[in-house]
């Protein structure tokens, strides 16, 4: 498919670190200091209580910022939870939604995906939608199958047009545990995303559409994900907590 249109992006993702503002301060300064106008987009999604002071330090910068969950509710009594409309005050560009973390460690279920992908589109803040096999999944080869499920049910009702959706795919059994998927293989997995979104919506979306890769992304990883034809970026965890690491693996992308 046309390959000209597609914006690049590669985020961090934080999670829960670090553990003091301090050294989130420390971190992305120094990721600041080191970013320059690449030829794709760096995004931070950090933790919700970091966001108003990541903001004050990558603002004048051409890092934008991200966070990792939203509600889906508007406002209300709804304790502890944080709105879609919350983040775009903060001056939010993206915002993570349907990480597997969030998935199996906290029961969200396409369902509650979708609703929070739509309240985020209201708000028009660009989710980054993850989806991603187990590897049980994987080993029963119903990889294709699982993707294409979660697409749909996450996708329900949706509008998009190539801008405001971004695609992580992220398979479970690379996340974190330093095993990465081949680039041919998640390669493979985001041309499957790509057709999908032409089935769901048209093939003039789907070729605009960025489609990240995540799980285990290295500096010594980037350069060869970045060239595949499919994969326009990477969602990046353990590598975008230190700082060196992760402005080697943004030259990296760069060349
Ligand atoms: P790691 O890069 O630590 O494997 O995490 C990937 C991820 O879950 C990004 O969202």
């Amino acid at each position: 498919m046309e390959n000209k249109m597609k914006k690049k992006l590669i985020a961090g993702n934080w999670k829960l670190n670090p553990t003091t503002k301090t050294e989130a301060i420390k971190l992305a300064e120094n990721i600041k200091n080191n970013t320059k106008n690449f030829n794709f987009e760096v995004a931070l999604c950090v933790p919700s209580i970091y966001l108003d002071t990541i903001n004050e330090i990558i603002k004048d910068s051409p890092i934008k910022l991200g966070a990792q969950n939203c509600y889906f509710e508007e406002k209300g009594a709804f304790t502890g939870e944080i709105s879609a409309q919350m983040l775009k005050d903060l001056n939010c560009k993206y915002v993570i939604l349907g990480h597997s973390e969030r998935r199996s460690l906290f029961a969200e279920t396409d369902e509650i995906i979708n609703h929070k992908i739509k309240i985020a589109m209201k708000n028009t803040l660009i989710p980054i939608l993850c989806v991603g096999e187990s590897e049980e999944q994987r080993n029963k080869n119903i990889t294709d199958s699982i993707i294409e499920a979660q697409l749909t049910a996450d996708l329900k009702d949706i509008s998009i047009d190539g801008n405001n959706l971004v695609i992580a795919y992220e398979p479970i059994w690379a996340i974190g545990t330093g095993k990465t998927c081949s680039s041919e293989e998640a390669d493979r997995v985001c041309g499957l995303i790509r057709n999908k979104i032409a089935q769901l919506y048209s093939k003039d979306i789907a070729s605009k559409i960025t489609i990240q890769y995540g799980g285990s992304v290295k500096s010594s990883t980037i350069k060869e994900q970045m060239k595949m034809e499919n994969i326009d970026g990477a969602l990046v965890g353990g590598a975008s907590l230190i700082a060196e690491e992760f402005n080697l693996l943004l030259q990296n992308a760069n060349n």
